[in-house]
């Protein structure tokens, strides 16, 4: 039985609309093939928000997201503002804003390698040939959001605050174990604990929750220590799970063994409408070339037919899909070596027709 589905798409800025383009043709045709009425709205945010009205997550967008099943996003960031450090108002904002007010606070980065691609990695076959492991990361507590931020009056100094409550500790284990236990039976809880005192917070906290599931592993590792790990060994991880600003530099890592940063998609989940995000940035310099990978975003949308929607068939279908174009060697030039590089639109629209025929 088809089911209607709602959903909030958000472009943003730079490679966002091609990639988001391509994804979404790609929801379209699934959703013809297992009989699935969609309705979708487009909203803006990011820079392009900014420029339209002056905010980068603008009200009537959060209200389109709280109103739909899920929400599809692009990408966000403008490099006038990245040069521009005293700008007051910035793209990033929106994105931090939309996780805050959505309550999204764990981010889902699955890392797992495609055959096709193992022999391009920077990392020999045999040490990433198989891995596969989910990356749980806080998104809206940490250094991001913490209070004060910001520069002194001479302006010559500068200060972050990283804050975490035990609920928002607790919250984000306990969903670790959940997927944990649905997996390999091992969690890794990455902190910086023999330095901070969020990270002990984080310990003491992950000593408790341990103790409720024994059936699964507990391995506490520094982050520096993991930074290593993932690189070496990433055989040896099942879900990793660990704070805000540690997880965006451990994941954006972990796409090498991947094989290319334009391959990772993620699912942010919490409290209201979760999203459905690649982890690379906006790409500018390759902004209208139709030369960016949009692999990571169709694989967001098999996310969020899995994550959202509970629709495992439809997800497995992107999945496969995907396998095959770098099968066929139909990929953009981010991970074409000697074959020929094909465009955005062509990699979609390959993907679009192997799903129709299927
Ligand atoms: C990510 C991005 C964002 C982050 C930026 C764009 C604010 O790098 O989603 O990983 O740091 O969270
Ligand atoms: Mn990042």
């Amino acid at each position: 039985m088809g089911k209607s589905l709602k959903i909030a798409v958000l472009p943003g800025d730079g490679i966002g609309p091609e990639i988001i383009e391509q994804a979404l043709n790609v929801v379209k045709i699934v959703c013809n093939k297992f009989g699935h009425e969609l309705s979708y709205e487009y909203a803006i945010v990011g820079a392009c928000a900014i420029d339209a009205v002056g905010e980068p997550y603008p009200k009537a967008t959060h209200e389109l997201c709280m109103q739909s099943d899920a929400v599809l996003f692009g990408a966000i960031g403008d490099p006038k503002y990245d040069n521009n450090p005293s700008a007051k108002v910035r793209p990033e904002q929106g994105l931090l804003k939309m996780r805050k007010d959505l309550g999204l606070y764990a981010n889902i980065r699955p890392v797992t390698t495609f055959p096709s691609l193992i022999h391009k990695s920077p990392l020999r076959a045999e040490l990433i040939d198989g891995a596969d492991f989910m990356c749980i990361r806080e998104l809206t507590g940490g250094m991001y959001f913490g209070r004060p931020q910001g520069r002194a009056e001479d302006g010559n100094t500068a200060y972050d605050t990283c804050v975490y409550t035990r609920e928002e500790v607790e919250r984000i284990l306990h969903l670790a174990y959940k997927y944990a236990g649905q997996r390999n039976k091992k969690v890794t809880i990455v902190d910086k604990a023999n330095v901070l005192a969020t990270s002990r917070l984080w310990r003491q906290i992950g000593q408790e929750i341990a103790t409720q599931y024994p059936d699964i592993e507990t391995e506490f590792m520094f982050v520096d220590n993991a930074a290593m790990r993932i690189i070496q060994w990433p055989k040896s991880f099942d879900v990793l799970v660990t704070e805000n600003l540690f997880g965006d530099i451990l994941t954006d890592e972990a796409s090498v063994i991947t094989g290319s940063l334009g391959m990772l998609p993620s699912a942010s989940v919490g409290i209201h409408t979760s999203v459905f995000e690649p982890i690379h940035g906006s790409y500018p310099q390759a902004a209208g070339k139709n030369i960016a990978n949009p692999l990571a975003t169709i694989l967001s949308a098999a996310l969020m037919f899995e994550y959202a929607f509970g629709m495992m068939e439809e997800g497995a279908l992107i999945r496969q899909a995907v396998t095959a174009s770098m099968d066929a060697n139909v990929v953009t030039e981010d991970i074409a070596d000697n074959t020929k590089a094909f465009s955005t639109s062509e990699v979609g629209e390959w993907i679009v027709k192997w799903i129709e025929n299927k």
